[in-house]
């Protein structure tokens, strides 16, 4: 029965920004359109870098994906459009709400939102969490976690993906 409940967690332990851009590659490949990731992690976890790697991977410079820090929201072209907030600055959730965020979630893109966990009441039910831990200098956990099944099923192929490798 192990299909019909895929793994609804997964532990990536990078040691390398390059890790980093091999987990960011193996998201932007399976990725479906729609879909909303959470990130959730202190400074410097790695929340930006990791964004940047799925970035890359769909053909976005790395340095195209910056912090949205004055616009709040930044918006990459790829193989699918990426939507990039940055809850950090924001005031509230209301002020969340004020970007119009479901109009994002709803899009055939993919949203990545930093400090997730200030608006997780915001956020749709169905979304894939990704804690970012710096465990090292050069070192970060990423731990993957599925809010409703379709997230399982992404975890399920981000980690073929990186088997297939
Ligand atoms: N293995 C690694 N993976 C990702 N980033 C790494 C790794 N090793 C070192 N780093 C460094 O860690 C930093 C992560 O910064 P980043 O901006 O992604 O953090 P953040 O979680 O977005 O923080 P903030 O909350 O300030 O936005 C970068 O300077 C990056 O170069
Ligand atoms: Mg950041």
């Amino acid at each position: 029965m192990a299909d019909a409940w895929p793994a609804a967690s997964f532990v990536f332990d990078s040691a390398s920004e390059a890790d980093t851009d091999r987990l960011g590659a193996a998201l932007a490949g399976v990725l479906p359109s729609g879909t909303v990731v959470g990130l959730i992690g202190t400074l410097g976890a790695g929340k930006t870098r990791l964004v940047q790697a799925i970035a890359a991977a769909q053909g976005v410079p790395r340095d195209a994906a910056t912090s949205p820090t004055f616009v709040l929201v930044n918006e990459y072209r790829g193989r699918l459009p990426i939507y990039h907030i940055d809850a950090y600055r924001l005031r509230d959730e209301d002020e969340f709400q004020e970007l119009g965020p479901e109009e994002y979630f709803e899009s055939d893109g993919v949203t990545l939102v930093e400090w997730a966990d200030r608006v997780a009441d915001c956020l749709p039910a169905e979304r894939l969490e990704i804690h970012c831990e710096a465990t090292g200098e050069s070192q970060r956990r990423f731990r993957l976690s599925a809010v409703g099944a379709a997230a399982a099923q992404i975890i399920k192929e981000v980690r073929r993906a990186l088997v297939a490798e």
